[in-house]
């Protein structure tokens, strides 16, 4: 799906999507500051991802990914706008494209967020607590142990 406003399109096409871009940009966030490039590529993969673009460069300018079963439940993730494109509403626009895609639209829509509530909150979103299991990788690194071996 393709969405255009003024100098900006958004594209779900996975084959736009810059990975240099991606990498350097959830790299410098507070919740991907650690993840390598082989788990962004299968993360970006494995999900229904929204690249935002300049119109005239084609240089990408934000992200947005979305984990879904495309019928009951999304999980939106990775929202980033590229800091010398932010404060001009790229943000709630990139938001609003994702909440209306046809594979969210419908679902209970989930997300986490350390600050940001405010941004969601003008897309229906709302403060809730729940429960959390970091991955394993994440886990060894709290505890200092090593990851456990799948069970058969
Ligand atoms: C958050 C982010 C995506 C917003 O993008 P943006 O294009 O700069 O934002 P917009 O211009 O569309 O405006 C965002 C709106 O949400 C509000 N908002 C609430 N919390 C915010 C926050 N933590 N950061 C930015 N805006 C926030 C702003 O006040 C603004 O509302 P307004 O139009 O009523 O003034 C961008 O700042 C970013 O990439 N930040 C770093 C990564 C991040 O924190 N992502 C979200 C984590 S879940």
């Amino acid at each position: 799906m393709e969405y255009e406003d003024g100098e900006y399109v958004i594209s779900t096409d996975p084959a736009r999507l810059d990975l240099a871009f991606l990498c350097r940009t959830l790299n410098a966030t507070y919740w991907a500051g650690d993840r390598p490039r082989e788990v962004i590529e299968a993360s970006v993969r494995n999900s229904i991802c929204f690249g935002l673009y300049r119109k005239t460069t084609g240089e990408q300018a934000g992200f947005a990914r979305v984990v879904t079963d495309q019928a009951t439940f999304s999980w939106v993730c990775d929202v980033v706008i590229d800091e010398r494109h932010r404060g001009q509403g790229l943000g709630k626009w990139l938001m609003s494209c994702v909440v209306a895609h046809p594979c969210v639209k419908n679902t209970n829509s989930l997300l986490g967020t350390r600050d940001a509530h405010g941004l969601y909150e003008k897309f229906g979103y709302r403060r809730s607590s729940g429960m959390r299991r970091p991955s394993d990788r994440a886990r060894g690194r709290e505890t200092g142990t090593a990851q456990s071996a799948p069970v058969a």
